[in-house]
């Protein structure tokens, strides 16, 4: 399956949207070669495996959890940074089996979330006019002309961070720090002090049991000491990206080897653009952001060009509309998709379409607003007889305050007290927890 008149660099040839401009082309030259040399993040049988399990997601035999940072750090690309977000994922996870009955699929907003579309090209500050900031792959957050160049050398950098922390989220997964049998190793310190933690606890007991049950009932060790982890960002910048895209041994066409699960965000997904011609012809899964603008004529041309011939597990439709915008757009979505023969993957981002701004010109989201719309997706997806097979969460295994509300009820005035992110604001570790909770409960409520 190759992409007709494609080409990894075809993207070339048209308008790209939210790219760097950066002054010194050979240096980008020199290092963009640097890159296609390096050896591939992951690998072509991994993106295959995770496309296998997307299509048991679409289909509604299994469940994704898809989470992360809305921009990685480089200064994050430490091990207890990472470990605390592993942590998170896999307690959600673990709250997800419970309340879902299916097994559940991890991908992290991990190993590569490095570069940001942004909706002004410029920032001004008491008069003073500078590009903007475009993610710690591209310039540096700091307000000073020389930090806002974008500087070649940082997607080296990126693609070395993004090997660190994957080589450490590979030794824990195969280690035996996610296994089933010992839970406790994924605590998080507050988690004691947490008003859910009782909650969590009884969760816990109840899957060892299961699994205590299985193996005596079987005679075996449950096989649960290792978990599958996947890593996805945005495919946003087009270079990076085409350095490390490659043809691989046995396999027909072109895979980007930067990550398994890239995603087009809202911003780059001209059906003419740079961005649609470049994923068009890697063989990886592709997540779409879709917003409220979005018609079905408009979707329909998009999934024609991106996935021609239907491949299953191929398309996450990543919908993020709103809590007051979904009634209204997303039925006759799901409607003409189907009604097109398309299977794909549905997965809700309940995070971007909520964002809002304090008086204090504090960005930040309501729990309840995030809740409502995840509720509602769900409810939607049951009505239409469709399946939403996944949740999208920006979040951090800290204790940061970013998003308002939560069972600690956390105010305008508390944003102030730990707010770190330099983009979107990221559920805390508590109100990630709480999240995964309340989805549980309300699977199991309409299960019932
Ligand atoms: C994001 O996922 O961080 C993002 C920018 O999303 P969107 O493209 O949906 O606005
Ligand atoms: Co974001």
């Amino acid at each position: 399956m190759r992409a007709i008149n494609w080409s990894k660099a075809s993207w070339q040839s048209k308008a790209a949207s939210q790219q760097a401009t950066y002054p010194d082309q050979d240096a980008l030259h020199e290092i963009l070669g640097k890159l296609s040399r390096l050896p591939p993040l992951v690998t072509s049988w991994e993106i295959e495996e995770l496309k296998g399990k997307l299509d048991l997601a679409a289909r509604g035999e299994c469940f994704v959890l898809q989470g992360g940072d809305c921009a990685e750090s480089f200064d994050d690309c430490e091990s207890s940074v990472i470990t605390a977000k592993l942590k998170i994922l896999l307690q959600m996870s673990l709250v997800l089996v419970h309340g879902t009955k299916k097994q559940v699929v991890r991908v992290g907003r991990i190993a590569g979330q490095y570069a940001k579309p942004r909706s002004s090209e410029t920032e001004t500050r008491d008069g003073v006019t500078l590009p903007t900031y475009r993610g710690d792959l591209v310039n540096h957050p700091g307000f000073t002309s020389e930090e806002r160049i974008p500087n070649p050398e940082l997607l080296l950098r990126g693609y070395e961070r993004a090997a660190l922390t994957l080589n450490f989220i590979r030794s824990l997964a195969d280690g035996g720090f996610a296994d089933l049998h010992h839970p406790e190793n994924w605590g998080l310190g507050f988690v004691k002090h947490s008003e859910l933690a009782d909650e969590y606890e009884r969760i816990v007991e109840s899957i060892r049991d299961s699994v205590e049950f299985m193996e005596a009932v079987s005679g075996t060790r449950a096989s649960t000491n290792r978990v599958n982890f996947y890593t996805s960002h945005e495919g946003l910048h087009l270079p990076y990206e085409e350095a490390q895209t490659r043809e691989v041994p046995n396999r027909d066409g072109w895979y980007n080897l930067s990550t398994h699960l890239p995603w087009i965000g809202k911003r780059t997904a001209e059906l003419e653009g740079a961005h649609v011609e470049f994923f068009r012809g890697v063989r990886n899964p592709l997540g779409i952001k879709v917003g409220p603008e979005v018609t079905a004529e408009w979707l329909l041309e998009l999934l024609g060009r991106l996935d021609p011939e239907h491949e299953p597990g191929r398309i996450m439709l990543i919908h993020r509309m709103g809590a007051g915008n979904l009634g209204k757009t997303l039925p006759s979505l799901i409607d003409a998709v189907r009604n097109s023969g398309r299977r794909v993957l549905w997965e809700c981002d309940p995070m971007h379409g909520n964002t809002e701004t304090t008086v204090n010109g504090i960005k930040t989201r309501r729990f309840d607003n995030i809740l409502r719309e995840l509720e509602q997706a769900f409810e939607i997806h049951q009505s239409c007889d469709s399946v939403l097979g996944g949740v999208h969460f920006e979040l951090t295994g800290e204790d940061v305050t970013e998003c308002m509300g939560g069972a600690r009820d956390l105010s305008e005035v508390d944003l102030e007290r730990d707010y770190r992110t330099r983009v979107d604001p990221r559920l805390n570790y508590e109100q990630a927890l709480e999240m995964a909770m309340s989805i549980a409960r309300h699977m199991a409520k309409m299960r019932s």
